[in-house]
């Protein structure tokens, strides 16, 4: 990670760094050439007008044009030559390699024979660049000859070699710095990321406690906050399941050290007689039946709590639900002669979508509780109401009631306000959290007041969603 980070700024400094170079080189060069020939141009128009009187009888070329021409190259690496129309050379600046009376073919010459200036870049046999022009002698109008200059200039060539050689420095150079400097930040983003990489591994290993730690840099900041937040919520939800898991643990560990219990006096006692066994045995089946009653309660709950669990929607006439919930519960609230009464008249009785059996079990649940709950001789009612937008289910008694400050908890699973007590009324803990679940299935909510029959009043409340015809 770290290379590939740092080669990709390399590289691309390095492309741009060339492409500029060669752009600059370029212009340099042609720019560097063209001054070069304006200047070679400029002095064979003025050999040209100089030669252009002596060159009348061109066998015969004077001296005084030829001291003349010297003064205009003297200083300067370039070699003057004039030919006659025929390209006999009539007058070559270097004396040594004269090429005095010799016949010079050179494309350039044949162009300038043609009345129009010409220039040519060649290269010398020893490597240098050599820039020539020629341009034509002129006299009453016509062409008398032409003036052809020489010269190498390896000046430019040694200027632009010079650049180029600045330039490649200065290119590897930036190229080194750009380098270390992307080095240095993917070493700082890539040790972040390891952090990022121990604390996900921790988490793969159930450590659910790690936290990553990162300033700075908003997204990489942005990114430990996610991750923090994730593990918090991996956190919550691992303590819920290990609560859950001590919760059911310990009270199905209750109804089995009874069931021990009784098993060991029958097998304790010498010479046991049937009706001892019997009263056993009886003792025996309650605790089993307790025991099957979590067990079916808690399956009801974690079917309920799965969250993929859809509720079952179908039209439901509530008035009649909550009349079937009073007549299967009279017989418990009659042996205890508890008035067991309901008040639904007020209510809207348009049947509305709900999940019958869930919201069966969160009703019935309520009250029969408050039926169990209530000293003999109580009152029970259940009331229904409902607007626009909500159905509410009250069930109020007068029994011991709630204190406010456990209002809140008899929601939670296993949770009970008289431990001893409702141990001996059968329940589980499990009723209360059961229609918790099944009320907010439905988008609902369940609440706990007091009740102004002194006991506490149940509210189950709804959205309100009519079965549409
Ligand atoms: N109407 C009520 N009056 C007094 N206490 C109640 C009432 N309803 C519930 N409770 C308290 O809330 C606890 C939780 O209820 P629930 O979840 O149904 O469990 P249980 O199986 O014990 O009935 C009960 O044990 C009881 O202490
Ligand atoms: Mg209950």
């Amino acid at each position: 990670m770290r290379w590939i980070m740092m080669l990709t700024y390399v590289v691309a400094i390095l492309i741009t760094l060339s492409l500029m170079s060669v752009y600059i080189l370029g212009v340099l060069t042609e720019s560097l050439h063209k001054n070069e020939s304006v200047n070679l141009f400029a002095k064979a128009n003025i050999i040209a007008d100089t030669v252009a009187g002596a060159i009348d009888v061109f066998d015969v070329f004077d001296d005084n044009a030829d001291r003349q021409i010297e003064q205009i190259i003297s200083g300067t690496v370039i070699r003057a030559l004039a030919v006659n129309p025929s390209c006999t050379v009539l007058y070559d600046s270097n004396t040594e390699a004269s090429l005095e009376g010799k016949v010079l073919m050179r494309d350039v010459i044949n162009t300038a024979m043609q009345g129009e200036q010409a220039q040519t870049l060649s290269k010398s046999d020893d490597g240098n660049t050599i820039m020539s022009v020629a341009v034509p002698v002129m006299r009453d109008e016509k062409i008398k000859g032409v003036v052809y200059l020489v010269e190498t200039i390896d000046d430019i060539d040694k200027t632009i070699s010079y650049v180029k050689m600045n330039m490649i420095v200065f290119s590897v150079l930036i190229s080194i710095l750009v380098g270390m400097l992307s080095m240095g930040m993917s070493i700082m983003v890539t040790s972040r990321l390891d952090e990022f990489i121990k604390a996900a591994k921790e988490i793969s290993n159930g450590n659910y406690k790690t936290r990553v730690n990162v300033s700075g840099d908003s997204e990489l900041q942005e990114l430990s906050d996610a991750m923090n937040s994730m593990c918090q919520a991996l956190e919550n939800v691992d303590e819920t399941h290990k609560k859950f898991i001590s919760d059911v643990s310990h009270e199905l560990k209750t109804p089995l050290a009874s069931i021990k219990l009784i098993c060991d006096s029958i097998v304790d006692t010498a010479e046991p007689d049937i009706e001892m066994i019997k009263e056993f045995l009886a003792d025996l089946s309650n605790e089993v039946d307790r025991l099957t009653r979590i067990v079916e309660r808690l399956l009801t709950l974690t079917k309920i709590g799965n969250e993929e669990e859809q509720p079952t929607l179908t039209p439901v006439d509530f008035v009649v639900m909550l009349n079937a919930i009073m007549n299967r519960l009279r017989p418990n609230a009659e042996a205890k002669h508890i008035l067991l009464c309901g008040d639904f008249d007020s209510a809207d009785i348009t049947p509305v979508l709900i999940d019958y059996d869930k919201l069966w079990e969160a009703v019935y649940n309520i009250t029969d509780n408050a039926i169990k709950y209530t000293p003999e001789n109580g009152t029970v009612k259940m009331e229904l109401s409902s607007d626009a937008v909500e159905m509410s289910v009250s069930v109020s008694d007068n029994g011991p009631g709630i204190p406010e400050s456990e209002r809140e908890c008899i929601f939670d699973r296993f949770y009970r306000l008289d431990d001893s007590r409702t141990r001996e009324t059968g329940g589980t803990g499990l009723g209360l959290a059961i229609a918790k679940e099944a009320v907010l299935l439905h988008g609902g909510r369940i609440e706990v007041q007091e009740s102004e029959m002194g006991g506490c009043k149940f509210i189950i409340s709804i959205p309100k969603r009519t079965a549409e015809v």
